[in-house]
């Protein structure tokens, strides 16, 4: 794991976003995972400022809540066409985002497996962190090896999406989420976390035990992840010098 404390989610995002453009530059016709949330809203509008070519891209989206309208404007499809895809020359059919108003949800689920294979399997997933160390919508318990499938909201992850419903009792309780194995089959893992409320989830998912109470201290089993932090996410961090410290002395050949 590559860990990258920047003063801010400004330079933060700086980062990830030339991760992101520079791949893009390298393989234009890349599969990108992407995710929803406030963290990656700043990625998102850099990506869309930096004018790459999208033409060629592919793009699966890790998550949707089951039941809301797609057109509702708390949809992962609102969010994502709404933030980005609009803004950029994405081909309609290279976008898939999970469907949570499919008919057979588990066939669905297992369909869009088959897509992401299909594909060619994931270059780059970006990913947030919930509170609780979720990644996706995978919470604590899902099994490390699970696949796209249903999943029910914690408690704490209504709550803490209630700022975008107007109350808890408006958060779906049911989402359909890709599987921490099909996240970990992606090339590339970058994850974002920014603001204390991230720092204890965070300093479990990098430096505590592997376990699926964290669901995100799977990564550390991932050969390829970089993990984007504001100085307040990594404030938990036992070893925050260290990673400074690597990364102030990164040789500039070392590009991965
Ligand atoms: C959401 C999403 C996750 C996201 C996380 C954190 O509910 N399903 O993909 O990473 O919770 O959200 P935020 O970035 O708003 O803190």
């Amino acid at each position: 794991m590559e860990i990258i404390i920047q003063p801010t989610p400004e330079s933060a995002t700086d980062i990830a976003a030339r991760i992101i453009a520079r791949l893009l530059r390298e393989k234009p016709d890349a599969v990108l995972g992407l995710a929803t949330g406030s963290t990656p809203l700043l990625l998102y509008k850099k990506l869309i400022a930096m004018n790459l070519d999208w033409s060629r891209v592919t793009t699966f989206n890790l998550d949707e809540y089951i039941g809301l309208p797609r057109e509702h404007p708390q949809s992962y499809h609102s969010f994502m066409w709404e933030n980005l895809f609009q803004h950029v020359n994405l081909t309609k059919e290279n976008i898939h985002i999970p469907d949570g108003n499919a008919n057979d949800i588990p066939r669905f689920c297992s369909e869009y497996e088959a897509q992401i294979k299909a594909a060619g399997g994931i270059d780059l997933q970006v990913l947030g962190i919930g509170t609780d160390g979720h990644i996706g919508f995978n919470e604590p318990t899902s099994s490390l090896a699970s696949r796209t499938r249903i999943k029910t909201l914690t408690r704490q992850t209504c709550k803490d999406n209630a700022r975008f419903f107007g109350s808890e009792e408006a958060v779906p309780k049911h989402v359909i989420t890709m599987g921490i194995g099909t996240i970990m089959e992606a090339r590339q893992n970058l994850l974002l976390a920014f603001g204390t409320n991230k720092a204890q989830a965070v300093a479990e998912a990098v430096e505590g035990p592997i376990t699926s109470i964290n669901p995100a201290s799977i990564l550390q089993m991932h050969p390829v992840v970089k993990v984007c932090l504001d100085d307040p996410a990594a404030n938990d961090l036992q070893r925050a010098d260290y990673y400074r410290w690597v990364y102030a002395n990164k040789p500039a050949w070392q590009t991965l």
